[in-house]
This record gives C-alpha cells, sequence and structure tokens, in this order.
C-alpha cells in the first residue's frame, strides 16, 4: 500500500508562507487532483512529495516511509511537468529510455519497458521520430511515457494539460483516467481547472491561500461545499450567492429580495432564534424557470446549444439558471421561478460555512 501523508506540513519562502499547515492524506492507487486558483499553493505541495522542496516543519510520508530526508531519485516518484522538457536532439525511443539508463536499469529490460509503456499510450509507430516532429499531445504522452517506463508507485503530475488546445485536453483527460485504472497507482495531479478535477478524480483537495479547504470526491465538492470558497469555485456556470435571511416565524422561511419561501424545518444545523442573515448559494439548476410563486425579470438568454443559460433579476440581485436548449425566453420578459428547496446551499454570512444539515453521512 502506497498511502501519501502530509502532517502538519508548513512551507515558508522566506517570511511568505506559502503552506500553514497541511494535513491530508491520500490513499493507495487514488487519482487525487490538488485544485484551486493560481498562487494557493499546489506546485508547492507537489514540489515538497517530489523532494524538489523541503518543508519548514512537518513530515511526509509516501507509503511506510518517512521521505522528509530522502533524495528525489530515491522516493519512487516520476514527475510530470506543465512544460514537458524532453530532449529535443533525442528519438522518442531515447527519451523514454533515458530514466532506465539514469537509473542503471539493465540493458535486457529495456525494449521491454519501452514496448509496455509505447503501446499503453499508443507511441509505437512514432519511436523513431525527434520531438519537435510531433504535435503536442503526442509529446505529452512522450512525456508521460517517460515517467512511465520507471514504474514508479506515485505519479506527480503538475498541469500536464494546460499547453494543449480544447479537444486535445478533452482526449488526453480520457486516456490519463483510462491509464490510471489499468496502473492503478496513486496519481496526484495539480490543476486550477475545476472540471479536470471533477472528471478524472477519485478525490479533490481545494486549496486557497496555502489552506486545505475541502477533501472530498467530487460528488462530495459538489453537492456539500464546505464554504463559499468551494461552492464558487466548483461548477459552471458558477453558484449564485445571494445575501438573504432565514426567518423563524412558525416554520422556517427563506427570505429572498422580497420573496419569502416555506423551507423543510430540518434543512439547517441549528434554527435561527428569528432572523439570522445568511449568504444563498443556487446552483443554476436548482432554480426552475416558468411556474412557480417566485417573479424575476430576465436579463439575459444566452443559448449554448442542448441548453440555455439564463441571467435572471430576482429584486435586484442576478441569479443564473439553466434551462432546456429550446426556450422561446426573451431578455426584458417577466417570468415566474421556484427553487428546489432542498437543494439549496447555505452558508454564515460572516464566515462563509457551511449551515446546511447534511442527510447523509
Ligand atoms: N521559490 C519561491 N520563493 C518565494 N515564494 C514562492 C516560491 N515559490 C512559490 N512561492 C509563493 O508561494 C505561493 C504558492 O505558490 P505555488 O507555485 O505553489 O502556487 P500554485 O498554486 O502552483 O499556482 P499556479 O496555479 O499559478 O501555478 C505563492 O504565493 C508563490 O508566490
Ligand atoms: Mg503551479
Amino acid at each position: 500500500m502506497v498511502d501519501v501523508v502530509f502532517e502538519k506540513v508548513q512551507k515558508k519562502f522566506g517570511h511568505v508562507v506559502a503552506i500553514p499547515g497541511l494535513d491530508l492524506h491520500i490513499r493507495s492507487g487514488e487519482f487525487v487532483s490538488l485544485l484551486g486558483p493560481s498562487g494557493c499553493g499546489k506546485t508547492t505541495t507537489l514540489r515538497m512529495l517530489a523532494g524538489l522542496e523541503h518543508p519548514t516543519e512537518g513530515r511526509i510520508r509516501i507509503g511506510e516511509r518517512e521521505v522528509n530526508n530522502v533524495a528525489p531519485g530515491s522516493r519512487d516518484i516520476a514527475m510530470v511537468f506543465q512544460s514537458y522538457a524532453l530532449y529535443p536532439h533525442m528519438s522518442v525511443r531515447e527519451n523514454i529510455a533515458y530514466p532506465l539508463k539514469k537509473r542503471g536499469v539493465p540493458k535486457s529490460e529495456h525494449a521491454t519497458r519501452i514496448k509496455a509503456a509505447a503501446d499503453l499510450l499508443q507511441l509505437g509507430p512514432l519511436l523513431d521520430r525527434k520531438p519537435k516532429e510531433l504535435s503536442g499531445g503526442q509529446q505529452q504522452r512522450v512525456a508521460l511515457g517517460r515517467a512511465l517506463v520507471r514504474e514508479p508507485k506515485v505519479f506527480l503530475l503538475d498541469e500536464p494539460l494546460s499547453n494543449l488546445d480544447a479537444k486535445l485536453r478533452a482526449h488526453m483527460r480520457s486516456e490519463l483516467i483510462e491509464l490510471h485504472r489499468r496502473l492503478g497507482r496513486t496519481m496526484v495531479y495539480v490543476t486550477h481547472d475545476q472540471l479536470e478535477a471533477m472528471t478524472m478524480s477519485t478525490h479533490i483537495a481545494v486549496m486557497h491561500g496555502g489552506e486545505l479547504q475541502q477533501f472530498g470526491t467530487p460528488s462530495e465538492i459538489y453537492n456539500r461545499p464546505v464554504n463559499t470558497f468551494v461552492a464558487s469555485f466548483i461548477g459552471t456556470p458558477s453558484m449564485t450567492l445571494v445575501p438573504a435571511e432565514l426567518l423563524a416565524e412558525g416554520g422556517l422561511k427563506l427570505k429572498l429580495g422580497a420573496h419569502v419561501f416555506d423551507l423543510p424545518d430540518d434543512v439547517v444545523e441549528a434554527r435561527p432564534d428569528r432572523v439570522a442573515p445568511i449568504t444563498l448559494g443556487i446552483r443554476p439548476e436548482v432554480i426552475e424557470v416558468g411556474h412557480g410563486p417566485g417573479v424575476a425579470k430576465v436579463r439575459i438568454v444566452e443559448p449554448t446549444g442542448h441548453e440555455t443559460i439564463v441571467i435572471l433579476d430576482i429584486d435586484g440581485e442576478d441569479v443564473t439558471a439553466r434551462i432546456s436548449g429550446d426556450t422561446a425566453l426573451k431578455a426584458g420578459e417577466t417570468v415566474k421561478f421556484d427553487l428546489r428547496r432542498d437543494r439549496l446551499h447555505f452558508f454564515d454570512a460572516g464566515s462563509g460555512r457551511r449551515l446546511n444539515r447534511d442527510i447523509r453521512p
């Protein structure tokens, strides 16, 4: 079993505290994405795991072994960077063979290992070409191949798809998912692209300002974000966050602008005394347009084909809704709407912390 564990890991660069204190347990065989905006500490975390940066405090374990003082080359990991850094004067075959040579793997094994990697990544016909004779996606696959031949216990990937165009990125995403399924190795993947993280990962670690915000499956992160940061970072179009109030007047009610909606009594952890200011989170699919007790003005209609994104003005607040593509709605119209009360997100207005009661564990 090759779990990867960060225990109270801190990293400072001079007085810049990049990572104040990270606790993270990645289980063997998982595909974990480190996800967050630029500067949140993703690369620093990955580089500490690779041994390219030394933690200021705390411990990092790979499998049973504490690796704080283990050199990068002895950690049994392979890292793929955003820039593939292939050797331009070497052929694909030589590029892939390079780590084997460097590590003194017996020559008799090279051909078998290169063939296995090339087959997996469909590089067979390209083995004799130079990197400049390859497309971006093919170069990316060679970089992966070079990591793969080493047969490491853990793969580290830092935004490996960011240089590729949208179509190739989607294709490589599927290939990486397939690769992970076939190899069953632990993979740690850095990205600021929430769609990549959502589609590929078994677990996502959402980071912000060097701090881990939430660690969970894509579904947990999407359906039960722990705070407004995670809520707004995940999902396209983003969740709308608007100021609102919870009222306890007989039953529990939600006040949004001039609208008051009844709520199930048990949707929040703690009932407010009378009134509690909150931040209300509404995912685009949670607002129903065309019927219901609410009245809104249609501000913007954005058809995308199979669905249409509509920005509604609800008492002066912009709220994004996702509706079917064949709508006849026009900007400027007035429409009825409803909210799916069991799928709203409630956050503390001050701290941004989630207030929903979670029915499932
Ligand atoms: N060598 C360094 N010296 C000083 N500060 C650094 C150094 N490396 C990183 N930092 C700082 O640490 C923080 C985290 O940087 P890091 O590169 O880990 O972010 P990131 O999440 O990978 O961002 P990006 O998405 O832009 O790659 C940033 O504030 C950055 O400026
Ligand atoms: Mg980075």
